[in-house]
């Protein structure tokens, strides 16, 4: 591990209330991960801020009809609140209007100009001659040519995903006054991406940069590092970095045709990272300079899918391109949650909102929490329901955790008047992991080692779900040890025996008040008074632990006297979960259009074919596999060219879902491929196989595939 580490968590834009998609995508990872690094004793810094620049910002400001100033305050205020109620422990959340911020960025940009980096281009550009502005970006909307949605904007489609620039939109209009656009010529810097194609290409595969091995790239996650290549391979074309825009941070004005030009929203906001980090510094009277600028520090940026282009192509060019800044060692980006069946949508108020969230569900923080981390989009999206909620709560949080921690403090009180007691180390008892096995408080001690481990490996590979796992496996263990050895009966006639068990539990529950911290840090909390325990305060408190169980040392020892036992979590009844569904559907409704007021006749289903003997089925050769890489097929609107992950070996394979998925979107996912199909070309690109795929009456076609994380290349039969 790395000396330093410095946490980015991508800075949300300041023009709406935050939802869970965006905790489940970037902040919660980010969260795990710097607390775990924190309670192993590591020097880590965790930064993020209010991204407050951007046709997000103006737009909304337009549309509430205030200035871009009211809408930064107020969303920067209630979402700085909204991460601290639900626990996510930055050491800094700055804003990119700071003067700090737009002094860093300008220099940034000077530094770029010197270097080289730019090319300074005229070309004509959609003009709205009623508003009086160019318009890039979210200024203009127009209908996707990938799927036709008819309120696409300039950069990015939001209903397909795809990436778009202005003349690509068909019917462009101005979405300040509704005008159709003209053209006009106009001047920016473009940062001359192309020539860092080369370099990115390498770095992002094989982890070497400038002859240095800068990372492992074993260990970035498959739909990023397919994302980029996806990009990679059409090829980087220089990019403009300035708009004429009236909100942002000036283009320096000491630079010749600087006037009434600001910098691109995506050049200054990443490097709203650093000037968070030097506001950071300048607080607590250290440099921020190691934290940027030292090989011994390990920088990695937590983001949602829709961001990895600009953290691991765009981002790494600019620093790159300055000189002097260290890269990412790592961008473990989220895939994205959906939510009851839908995709969360802030526009048709289709989200659970965290403000709301906290404000009636107090003292639920870690409920969310846990759920969302169960469930977290680690690798492909994922979903949550209410009913899934209210059961993660009720069966996991209630019915294993909190019931063990339980039953283990009262019975320590009601046995020995909560003081840990003394014991026999020599003593057998039946295990918790394994009925059939008995062990002694020490072979127990260590198992218990080998689980707290396996959690922080996990941890260190951005795998939280694993991770929150293994913890309450830990649990499940703890319940069955007491299950096991049944101490409420064994104590008339074996009271040594009840003293073994009841010890080694309570480890157990001291193990979990520390490592459940960066998963649950308010149960935890609660964990550490009942246990009567010094408060955490997050310095290398689990390492500790580490070296203590390393040595065959208890955590917590004879005669440490216990506080009164109280419930860690409680129930969460229907009625709460009814609420939050009705009211979900209410206001999604209340913000949509009349909806269609009957529902369509079902569909026949077609006939079943002719019989077939098993011998013709058997001759089918249908194996698991991944999607590493998804692109577009040049004058095929259907058809998606893959690279597929068979495990033994990669194939390309041409398939004709291009209407129904983005390639963006479909990258990492596990699907299940006809392996020994006649190779046939499609477009000139051999189609090595075939992706099996369900069709509705509709012709939708969703994939099939094998639960989460099937190894690869192995029969379906
Ligand atoms: N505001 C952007 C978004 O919500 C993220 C910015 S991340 C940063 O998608 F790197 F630019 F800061
Ligand atoms: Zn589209």
């Amino acid at each position: 591990m790395k000396k330093r580490y410095l946490v980015t968590a991508a800075l949300p834009y300041a023009n709406g209330p935050l939802h869970i998609g965006h905790l489940a995508g970037a902040y919660l990872p980010a969260d795990i991960y710097v607390r775990y690094l924190r309670l192993m004793g590591k020097d880590v810094v965790f930064v993020c801020g209010s991204d407050e620049h951007g046709a997000a910002i103006t737009v909304r400001a337009r549309k509430e009809g205030v200035t871009p100033r009211e809408i930064v305050d107020k969303y920067h205020t209630s979402i700085r609140d909204t991460f601290e109620k639900i626990g996510i422990a930055f050491d800094i959340y700055h804003r990119t209007s700071e003067p700090l911020h737009h002094e860093t960025s300008q220099d940034f940009f000077r530094k770029l100009l010197q270097n080289g980096q730019f090319e300074e281009k005229e070309s004509d550009q959609y003009y709205d001659e009623v508003a009086g502005q160019f318009l890039a970006d979210r200024y203009i909307i127009g209908t996707c040519p990938v799927c036709a949605n008819t309120d696409a904007y300039g950069d990015q489609c939001e209903k397909c995903g795809s990436t778009l620039s202005p003349t690509q939109l068909i019917n462009p209009r101005s979405t300040l006054s509704g005008a159709a656009p003209v053209m006009r010529p106009t001047t920016h810097w473009y940062l001359k991406l192309d020539e860092h194609e080369a370099w990115l290409r390498e770095w992002i595969n094989t982890g070497q940069a400038d002859g240095q091995q800068l990372h492992d790239p074993a260990t970035w996650k498959n739909h990023v590092v397919g994302q980029c290549n996806s990009w990679l391979d059409q090829g980087l074309q220089p990019r403009a970095m300035t708009r004429d825009l009236d909100w942002g941070v000036d283009v320096p004005g000491e630079i010749p045709h600087a006037q009434g030009k600001k910098l691109y929203v995506w050049l200054d906001a990443p490097i709203g990272y650093i000037s968070a980090t030097k506001q950071w510094a300048s607080d607590h009277h250290t440099n921020w300079e190691p934290y940027w600028k030292d090989k011994e520090t390990a920088l990695i940026h937590f983001i949602g899918k829709d961001n990895i282009v600009f953290h691991c192509l765009i981002f790494p060019a600019i620093l790159k391109a300055h000189g002097g800044f260290i890269l990412p060692v790592n961008v473990p980006a989220n895939q994205f949650l959906n939510l009851e069946g839908n995709k969360l949508s802030t526009s048709k108020n289709w989200a659970v909102w965290v403000h709301e969230y906290v404000a009636e569900m107090p003292g639920r923080e870690d409920d969310l929490r846990y759920n969302m981390i169960k469930n977290m989009p680690e690798q492909r999206d994922s979903e949550f329901t209410w009913k899934g909620f209210q059961e993660s709560t009720n069966t996991e949080l209630v019915g294993n955790l909190a019931g063990f921690v339980h039953r283990v403090l009262v019975l320590m009180h009601k046995n020995y008047t909560g003081v840990v007691p003394a014991i026999d180390a020599n003593r057998e008892f039946k295990s918790g992991w394994n009925a059939e096995q008995v062990g002694t408080f020490d072979d127990e001690l260590h198992l218990l080692h080998l689980k707290l481990e396996e959690m922080g490996r996990e941890i260190e590979r951005f795998n939280f779900r694993d991770a929150l796992r293994i913890l309450m496996e830990i649990s499940s263990a703890g319940n069955a040890l007491l299950q096991f050895n049944e101490p409420w009966k064994t104590i008339k006639d074996d009271p040594e025996l009840v003293k073994v068990v009841l010890k080694l539990a309570l480890q157990y529950v001291a193990v979990l008040s520390v490592a459940l911290r960066p998963f649950l840090p308010f149960a935890a909390q609660r964990l550490r008074d009942q246990l009567n325990l010094q408060p955490l305060n997050d310095d290398r408190d689990l390492l500790d632990i580490h070296n203590e169980l390393a040595e065959g040392n208890p955590v917590i020892r004879a005669n440490h006297a216990l506080n009164p036992a109280e419930h860690l979590f409680t129930r969460i009844p229907d009625e709460v979960i009814a609420e939050q569904i009705a009211k979900l559907q209410a206001t999604a409704q209340a913000n949509q259009p009349a909806v269609e007021a009957s529902e369509p006749a079902p569909a026949a289903h077609p006939p079943v074919q002719d019989e077939i003997q098993y011998d013709d089925f058997a001759k089918l050769d249908i194996r698991t596999g991944t999607i590493l890489e998804a692109s577009r097929v040049e004058k095929a609107d259907k058809l998606l060219k893959l690279t597929v992950d068979l495990g033994f070996e990669k194939r390309t394979i041409v398939s004709g879902i291009a209407l129904h998925y983005q390639p963006e979107e479909i990258i990492g996912r596990q699907v299940v491929v006809l392996a020994n199909l006649a190779p046939r070309k499609m477009r000139g690109i051999e189609s090595q196989g075939m992706i099996l795929m369900a069709e509705d009456a509709e012709g939708r076609l969703s994939f099939v595939g094998p639960q989460e994380g099937w190894p690869n290349g192995w029969g379906v039969k």
